[in-house]
């Protein structure tokens, strides 16, 4: 019954797309531009790389932290908008934003206790994050500078080398992420990764969507579809205490499309613990290989995004840190005033032997794809 009731959501999400694909559109070139975006603090140069598809969607990614700044989709007139809180220099990003747009690496989300042992050694991190180690460390792949190389059409191809040992981890991990922007209106995003050293590895991308516009209110109002059945609850610290607890009368079953504040605030101590919504669903999928993640909706532009991903696990994370501090494109982003849908293996993976697995050793490559599809209805 639910698989029926998601897929019914997602049929609706593909009828708008394709509406909107009927559209009269003029089709140009995909194309990548390059501009450059100021320095960091320690003098390397930030460059800007502008993707647009054929139907003039576009996408600015920076090198420092491999960040998306702005991102474009079509409302329900076919306007195109900005849809991802971001700020104006790398000066500012650099000060810290709660890790807008950026890739995030080598390991997405929380290590509980900030270690891990692998082939029976331990390995000590950084506690960046009530004593466990969020989103790589102190300083992880958001806070480096990336190598590109554009592509033919609008993808642009990033590289990072991390340093065996760099922020605790072993081995040296050659990363490689891809970003495309196709004719589908889609970002899609290729993740690969190889290493000289048995270890663990997790990349995400952490961009705060809200597809009424960057700074425009709260997300609150927008419906999210999930397609999942368990998710894994955690403890006052966020990491999960290793239970899959099925989303079957909670406040986490959004099997079908539900605003996001329609429960937020309940009663419900995994609620309490996130401040909101900053949990890991375990997705369902039928087949391996790319599946529908999640859908959302804005019921005031129209907007639809629809998540897919080759991963088995989704943090949907409702912005319940921001505070209004955090200023850029002429707004201020309040609390809630985005949502962040970061595909990966579940956080803590490398001490929950029950969960998949996110070691990765010498001659194998990691790779995992996420697509974030855009319409309209
Ligand atoms: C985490 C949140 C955290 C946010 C920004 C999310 O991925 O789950 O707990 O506050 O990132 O730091």
């Amino acid at each position: 019954m639910s698989y029926i009731r998601w897929t019914t959501f997602a049929l609706l999400g593909a009828i708008a797309l394709a509406c909107f694909a009927q559209a009269p559109a003029k089709k140009g070139k995909p194309a990548v531009t390059k501009k450059d975006f100021g320095k960091t603090a320690d003098g390397h140069a930030v460059e800007l790389y502008t993707l647009t598809n054929a139907n003039g969607m576009k996408a600015d990614i920076m090198t420092y932290g491999g960040t998306v700044v702005s991102l474009t989709a079509p409302d329900r007139t076919g306007k195109f908008g900005d849809v991802i809180l971001g700020m104006d220099d790398v000066a500012a990003y650099e000060k810290g934003t709660a890790y807008f747009g950026a890739l995030i690496g080598r390991y997405g989300n929380r290590i509980g206790k900030a270690q891990f042992a692998l082939d029976g050694k331990t390995y000590k991190l950084p506690a960046s994050d009530n004593g466990n180690t969020l989103h790589g460390g102190t300083r992880g792949f958001d806070k480096h500078v990336w190598t590109a190389k554009p592509g033919t059409g609008s993808e642009l191809e990033l590289t990072y080398v991390s340093k065996d040992g760099e922020e605790g981890f072993p081995g040296t991990l050659t990363s490689k992420v891809v970003y495309s922007l196709t004719d589908k209106n889609e970002l899609k995003i290729d993740y690969s990764a190889t290493t000289d050293k048995t270890t663990v590895v997790n990349l995400t991308n952490h961009t705060y969507f809200n597809l009424a516009g960057p700074g425009e209110g709260t997300i609150l109002n927008h419906e999210v579809a999930i397609n999942a059945s368990r998710f894994t609850p955690v403890d006052a610290g966020l990491i999960p205490t290793g239970e899959l607890r099925p989303v079957k009368g909670t406040p986490f079953d959004f099997h079908n499309p539900t605003a996001i504040g329609a429960r937020i605030d309940q009663n419900d101590e995994q609620l309490k613990f996130g401040k909101g919504y900053d949990h890991n669903w375990v997705l369902d999928r039928n087949a391996a290989g790319l599946s529908g993640a999640a859908i959302v909706h804005d019921p005031k532009s129209g907007r639809v995004m629809e998540v897919w991903t080759t991963e088995p696990g989704l943090q949907f994370y409702t912005g319940n840190f921001l505070d209004g501090t955090l200023k850029g494109k002429g707004k201020t982003y309040v609390r809630r005033g985005a949502f962040c849908m970061e595909t990966q293996h579940y956080p803590d993976s490398p001490n929950k032997p029950s969960f998949p697995s996110t070691t990765l050793k010498p001659g194998q490559t990691y790779h995992t794809t996420t697509v974030y599809r855009f319409s309209a209805k």
